[in-house]
C-alpha cells in the first residue's frame, strides 16, 4: 500500500527565501525547507507533495485537488494568511487535519498581520520558530493523523 501523502502549500513570496528579508525569514531557500520537510514525512511514513503559488486561485485550485487524495495539510499562506477567504473556505472543506506554519512570529509584527482568516480552520498554528517550524508542522500532522 502507498503512503499517505501530506501536502506542503506554500503561498506568495515564498519562492524568495533565502534571499527575501534574510532578517525576518532566515538565509534557508524554500527547497531547503521542502527537503526537511520531506525527511521528518518520510521517517512518520508519509510521502509529501508540495506547492508554491503566487497566485490564490492555484492555492485554492491545490486543495481542492488534496481532498480525498491527500490526508493532512501543512500550510504557509504567507501574506494570504491575513485576507484571503477563499483559501479560508477551501480549507474548510478539506475533511483531514491543516496546520498553519509561519517562519516569523506574526502577532508580534505589524497590526495587520495579527488577523489569520487560516486559523479558525486550522488544528493549530506554529509560528516564530523559524526553519525548526518546518519539522514541527510536519511532526504536528503526523501526530493529528496518529490520533
Ligand atoms: C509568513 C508571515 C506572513 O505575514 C508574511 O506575509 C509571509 C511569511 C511567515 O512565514 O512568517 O509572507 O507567512
Amino acid at each position: 500500500m502507498s503512503e499517505p501523502i501530506l501536502l506542503l502549500l506554500s503561498g506568495p513570496n515564498l519562492n524568495l527565501l533565502g534571499q527575501r528579508q534574510p532578517e525576518v525569514y532566515g538565509t534557508d531557500t524554500l527547497d531547503d525547507h521542502v527537503l526537511a520537510s520531506t525527511e521528518t514525512a518520510s521517517s512518520r511514513g508519509l510521502a509529501l507533495e508540495h506547492v508554491q503559488s503566487n497566485h490564490e486561485g492555484e492555492l485554492v485550485d491545490a486543495v481542492h485537488a488534496a481532498r480525498g487524495r491527500c490526508a493532512a495539510i501543512v500550510v504557509n499562506p504567507g501574506a494570504f494568511t491575513h485576507y484571503a477567504w477563499a483559501i479560508h473556505d477551501a480549507l474548510a472543506a478539506f475533511e483531514g487535519p491543516v496546520v498553519e506554519l509561519h517562519l516569523s512570529n506574526p502577532a508580534a509584527r505589524e497590526p495587520w498581520r495579527h488577523t489569520s482568516v487560516v486559523a479558525p480552520v486550522a488544528d493549530g498554528t506554529i509560528s516564530g520558530f523559524g526553519s525548526m517550524g518546518y519539522r514541527m508542522a510536519v511532526s504536528a500532522a503526523a501526530d493529528l493523523l496518529d490520533g
